[in-house]
């Protein structure tokens, strides 16, 4: 892939919110969390985990503590990136919450990005209430729910969304 076709791959993928009942196959799961493996994290400590869901009834009740959001019940899975902040805070003290955020975030990033090489679709999900997320899916005091990634196959919204110029994100030496 030259770096024109990286481009357009980036600008290809889209948040899709509508899906059929496609499941994902196992290969290309497996192929997901293999890519985000390769992520980089703090002191290569891979300070994230993630909860597969694909349960309807879990999917039921994780959409119940994201507000509704009906794409996360439709969605065929559910991949709930977590922070696990004592894998970081163990050599990063206070610090690891924050790169246990970042290494989480970006494991996400990567696992959008490769269920879009898989030509899945997927929406990142932010939106939820963490306590309701980490009593039903029984997770630890030490681990955050951070994004929900909904996958799956569907309908793309036939528009692409716009972005600010990317000027008005850019500072040079001082802001
Ligand atoms: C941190 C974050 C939180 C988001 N939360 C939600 C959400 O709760 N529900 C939703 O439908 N989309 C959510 N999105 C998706 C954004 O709305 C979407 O990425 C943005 O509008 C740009 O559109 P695109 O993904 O199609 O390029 C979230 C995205 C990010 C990165």
């Amino acid at each position: 892939m030259d770096s024109s076709e990286f481009l357009q791959f980036l600008v290809s993928r889209c948040s899709v919110r509508e899906y059929d009942t496609r499941e994902v196959p196992d290969a290309d799961l497996t192929y997901i969390l293999d890519c985000a493996s390769t992520a980089p994290s703090a002191g290569n400590l891979e300070a994230w985990d993630v909860v597969i869901v694909d349960g309807q009834e879990e999917k039921e009740r994780v959409a119940e503590a994201s507000f509704g959001q009906e794409h996360v019940v439709s969605a065929a899975l559910l991949l709930v990136v977590c922070a696990n902040y004592v894998r970081s805070m163990s050599r990063y003290g206070d610090r690891g919450v924050l790169f246990a955020i970042q290494d989480a975030t970006i494991a996400c990033t990567y696992m959008m990005l490769a269920a879009h090489a898989k030509r899945l679709h997927t929406c990142w999900v932010g939106s939820f209430q963490d306590d309701e997320v980490r009593d039903m899916l029984d997770l630890p005091p030490h681990v955050r729910p951070i994004a929900i990634l909904c996958v799956g196959k569907g309908f793309s919204p036939g528009s692409f969304t716009e972005r600010m110029p990317v000027v008005e994100h850019v500072h040079h030496q001082l802001w």
